[in-house]
């Protein structure tokens, strides 16, 4: 059995490897009538390509996106969508010294203890590369949810330096190559991370996601809570070894009176004083933000050498030639804000077909 796809009305099925001809995605379950071209999914996938700036990765992608069904005389048509990005910059020989080498913190040792075979090329389906699919997906999830819900993400601390939340400027974000919402922060993560790269080494990231505009009461207890689905969803990333809703860790050392997001009347509304959950009650949206922050670890591929062994029991030292991301949690945020945009999708529909609204 495999699983490849994730979502339950709004599904999502990603394929390809990071060094075969092409990526792809099959999108099923959008309803028809959307508007929706390949000019509506590019502007994502280059914020997410590799080879932006010199923190990021220099294999050179245009991950150009073709979108090959289910769109018809510029309209969703109710039928699987499916796209194709193709590989253009795959050096395969970067990787031949290590193919029988398990390259410490990847996925190699444990593909093999699983599978047996593999494609080693670049971490073959392992890699990072099929995450670009998933931010195609985003896009088509974000004309789901329509122009209302606004999901942005960012940059909150590079290594064990966070931002101060006081500068917090969404236009910033777009302006700095690491999608940090405060300048100041952004001009130390520059000398710090050139230092990193030239030392051969790498840097963790915790990044944020928040959408807004979300109509309450998507999700679906008990087991289809939307933080619960939110939390697998950016689990699921490559390097991503924490999830938080709301205050997350930081709640447990609350009193209750702190953490209770208290509630008034405004003009016929409920207006909260503030937003500890996260914009998630019993698994259900309530209208307020929802926000979540991930925890991204260092890039593995270091030019550091590891100690490791060879699928033939051998103990070898591994370092990692060829181009990577000194510090993969900056490419990780459009990552991030799509697989947010694909739950929100998937619940809106379930949400529909439950309730009829
Ligand atoms: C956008 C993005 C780019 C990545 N690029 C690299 C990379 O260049 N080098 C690397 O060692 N890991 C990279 N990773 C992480 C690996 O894909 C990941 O650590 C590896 O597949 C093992 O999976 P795991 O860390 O989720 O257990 C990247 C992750 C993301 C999200």
């Amino acid at each position: 059995m495999s699983f490849n796809t994730f979502g339950q009305l709004f599904r999502v099925t990603t394929w390809g490897e990071s060094h075969g001809p092409s990526i792809g995605a099959v999108v099923d379950g959008c309803p028809p009538g959307i508007e929706l071209s390949e000019a509506d999914i590019q502007p994502f996938l280059d914020r997410r390509r590799p080879g932006t700036s010199r923190f990021t990765t220099q294999r050179q992608e245009p991950d150009q996106v073709k979108i090959l069904s289910g769109v018809h005389e510029g309209k969703t048509t109710g039928t699987p969508i499916s796209l194709v990005i193709e590989n253009t910059d795959q050096r395969s020989k970067d990787y031949a010294n290590i193919t029988a080498r398990y390259r410490p913190g990847h996925a190699d040792v444990a593909y093999d203890m699983k599978y047996g075979h593999r494609d080693p090329r670049g971490g073959g389906r392992s890699s990072a590369r099929e995450t670009a699919m998933r931010v195609a997906a985003g896009a088509i999830a974000r004309k789901v949810l329509g122009a209302g819900v606004v999901i942005r993400g960012a940059m909150v601390a590079m290594g064990a330096h966070g931002i101060n939340r006081a500068n917090w400027d969404w236009a910033q974000v777009e302006q700095n190559p690491f999608f940090c919402p405060d300048a100041t922060a952004a001009q130390a993560w520059e000398a710090e991370l050139d230092a990193v790269r030239k030392a051969g080494s790498s840097i963790g990231a915790v990044l944020e996601v928040i959408a807004e505009g979300v109509k309450p009461g998507l999700g679906a207890p008990l087991y289809g809570k939307l933080d619960a689905d939110i939390a697998a969803a950016l689990m699921s990333i490559n390097a991503v070894k924490g999830v938080e809703i709301g205050d997350g860790f930081a709640a447990a050392a609350l009193r209750g009176e702190e953490n209770a997001d208290e509630m008034r009347m405004k003009e016929g509304e409920i207006e909260f004083f503030s937003n500890h959950a996260g914009g998630i009650l019993g698994g259900i949206a309530t209208g307020q933000p929802i926000l979540a922050r991930f925890a991204v670890k260092p890039t593995s591929s270091i030019l550091i050498p590891k100690r490791s062994v060879s699928a033939d029991g051998e103990e070898v030292e591994v370092m990692t030639k060829g181009r990577h991301d000194p510090c993969v949690g900056i490419r990780a945020v459009p990552v991030g804000e799509a697989m947010l945009a694909c739950v929100l999708a998937d619940h809106l529909l379930r949400h529909r077909g439950q309730t009829g609204r």
